[in-house]
């Protein structure tokens, strides 16, 4: 296979890596890996190929990582590292010196307790109950808390890994992956495709593999296997889809990986292996956007890659807007209108919460001395997606994918940025059209606060009924007698977003009892249901909140419920009271983002 665009000639300024790919950069690495679940650590050597002319160093990333060796060229000699001062989430920059003729470092390493990229997990918090897991989250900035590296998004390089764990346990990686448990507990990996270091990843657990298909498959824990298996059916005509809109997966295999609920985000594209949370699981295959969506990543991030995290929304919003147009190719127009509209109406909220930070609104951000979390907002996915079918709409979809379709063709292995793409849009489809380029208008998009003046929202057919409904219940008919048999968990969603303002304890037990949302089975739903709980003050719904907070790592529903219980003074006990509790379960993400809120 092909993937000789991965070597571009200039590199951007990343506020975010202290390497300087410009005087010498990783071309591929070689990973020797021990993982301790006694210890809770990770012990490895690192073998990288530099490229370089006559630079006298070459600067890795690394936060919290325990150097104990650097030999250059093999040669059997201890070198004289530096190790800069550490800095506020960037860490340290790691300087090796090098010869005219070096091309080859070797760093030995030791993670420590504070490696904000691992999340080591007791068996007790397994599906399973019986082995502890490990595994990893990079994106943004925290592979190099787990491996020294160029930890930039506009660096790509190759990999191998040999790794050895316990041996009932299997690892897998963002590469070729095993299918079942070696007695040995060595394994090894290679990832051919050149890939940035967000995108390096490892789980180790008590895993099996089940196949959905030629080219995809699932891993799980034994317990949980099969209803992933069932979740997850149409994985491989969402792969086929997304061929036949924007060309072919480069990656080989796909396959998912459903992580312990802690996990958290909704889901990571680690290449050739998606990790997921079993949030997604709701028995009824309805929350399967996200599979579509870290699936169209494989194009969208990990063939054209942001080459800043300033450049955030050239990976997400193009890749909310892959995501929706292979949803409606599996499921149709008004299926994919529904997730728009409910994509919309988180815009409109996000805009509303960052009123005081304009800046933060435009797609191109400046993260600079800020941690790039800070950037991951609904901005990125859903302005940038709005941005994008506005373009559709001007051009016409045929053009459009053209368009795309070219983007992709011609900037794979390598990284974008912002002004990238625009001069890309004005040459391949403005083409010196004066009046397109008003209607396009990408500096107001792209470089202004807020959504451009006029700019027409989104309303999915399929709410209209829910909208109905609602007003029904409203004038006075009783839950119980709403017509929502055909309610789809979309549906549902719209309908719990867009409940009245006010409501008594008496009306939230009415919707309770016709609906049985606090014991939903479905995260979102049981989420979105929650909040409502605690702003209306619904008593019966707090053991099931307890329960949803103690056992559910991810991000995007905790903060929502533990900022609604910061409201009032009763709920800040009983917030801080479920995050004493809570918090051994969730990874340093979650911990980072509720720390300063909570503690
Ligand atoms: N790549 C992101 C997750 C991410 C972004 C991790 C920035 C760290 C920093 C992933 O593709 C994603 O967007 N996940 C979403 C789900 C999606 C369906 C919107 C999530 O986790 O909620
Ligand atoms: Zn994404």
């Amino acid at each position: 296979m092909d993937f000789s665009n991965s070597t571009p000639t200039t590199f951007p300024q990343d506020p975010h890596s202290f390497s300087r790919p410009e005087i010498a950069r990783i071309t591929h690495v070689d990973w020797e890996l021990q993982v301790d679940f006694e210890k809770k650590q990770l012990t490895g050597t690192g073998f990288y190929q530099i490229n370089h002319q006559d630079a006298p160093e070459v600067i890795f990333d690394v936060r919290h990582l325990h150097i104990t060796e650097v030999r250059v060229d093999g040669i059997d000699q201890d070198v004289d590292f530096i190790l800069t001062e550490e800095k506020p989430f960037l860490g340290q920059a790691l300087h090796i010196p090098l010869q005219p003729a070096s091309n080859r470092v070797e760093i030995q390493f030791q993670t420590t307790p504070q490696a904000a990229a691992l999340q080591w997990l007791e068996p007790s918090q397994t599906a399973g109950k019986t082995h502890p897991f490990l595994f990893t989250q990079s994106q943004a900035i925290l592979a190099r808390t787990w491996l020294p590296c160029q930890d930039s998004p506009s660096i790509r390089f190759t990999y191998t890994a040999k790794v050895q764990v316990p041996s009932h346990l299997l690892p897998l990686m963002s590469a070729d992956n095993p299918q079942e448990k070696d007695a040995s507990g060595r394994y090894f990996f290679k990832m051919e495709q050149p890939i940035p270091s967000y995108l390096l990843s490892l789980a180790v657990g008590d895993l099996t593999f089940a196949p959905l298909g030629t080219r995809c498959g699932v891993y799980a824990e034994p317990s949980s296997i099969e209803a992933a298996a069932y979740e997850f059916a149409d994985t491989e005509k969402m792969l086929e889809a997304a061929e036949s809109l924007y060309g072919p997966y480069l990656w080989g295999r796909y396959d998912l990986l459903v992580l312990p609920p802690s996990f958290p985000f909704g889901g990571m594209e680690n290449p050739k292996l998606t990790f997921a949370t079993p949030t997604i699981i709701a028995g009824d295959r309805s929350l399967t956007s996200l599979v579509a969506h870290e699936l169209a990543h494989s194009w969208s991030g990990n063939l054209v890659t942001n080459a800043t995290w300033n450049d955030f929304w050239l990976n997400e919003g193009f890749t909310v807007y892959f995501e929706r147009r292979i949803m409606e190719a599996l499921y149709g127009q008004d299926y994919a209108e529904m997730l728009h509209t409910l994509g919309y109406q988180d815009l409109l909220h996000t805009l509303e919460d960052l009123q005081d930070k304009p800046q933060d609104t435009c797609l191109k951000l400046n993260l600079e001395n800020r941690d790039p979390d800070e950037g991951l907002t609904e901005i990125a996915y859903e302005k940038g997606n709005y941005f994008l079918r506005h373009i559709e709409k001007l051009v016409g979809r045929e053009q459009f994918d053209a368009f795309v379709n070219k983007y992709f063709g011609t900037f794979r292995f390598q990284s974008m940025d912002t002004a990238g793409f625009e001069l890309f849009l004005e040459n391949e489809l403005i083409n010196g059209d004066e009046e397109l380029r008003q209607k396009i208008n990408a500096e107001g998009w792209i470089h202004t606060p807020g959504l451009p003046q006029g700019t027409p929202p989104t309303k999915a057919v399929l709410f209209e009924k829910v909208a109905q409904e609602l007003g029904k219940w409203q004038q006075g008919t009783s839950a119980r007698d709403l017509a929502t048999g055909d309610w789809s968990t979309h549906e549902w969603l719209y309908f719990l977003t867009n409940l009245p303002r006010e409501l008594s304890v008496s009306q939230m037990q009415e919707l309770n009892q016709a609906f049985g949302f606090t014991d939903s089975g479905n995260a979102e739903i049981q989420a979105e249901w929650l909040r409502h709980a605690i702003k209306h003050r619904y008593e019966m719904a707090y053991p099931a909140l307890e329960a949803f907070l103690v056992r559910v790592g991810r991000r995007k529903f905790l903060l929502p419920l533990y900022k609604a219980l910061l409201q009032t003074e009763e709920g800040k006990t009983r917030a801080r009271d479920i995050y004493r509790k809570a918090r051994p379960n969730y990874h340093a993400v979650s911990t980072s983002t509720l720390d300063p809120l909570l503690q």
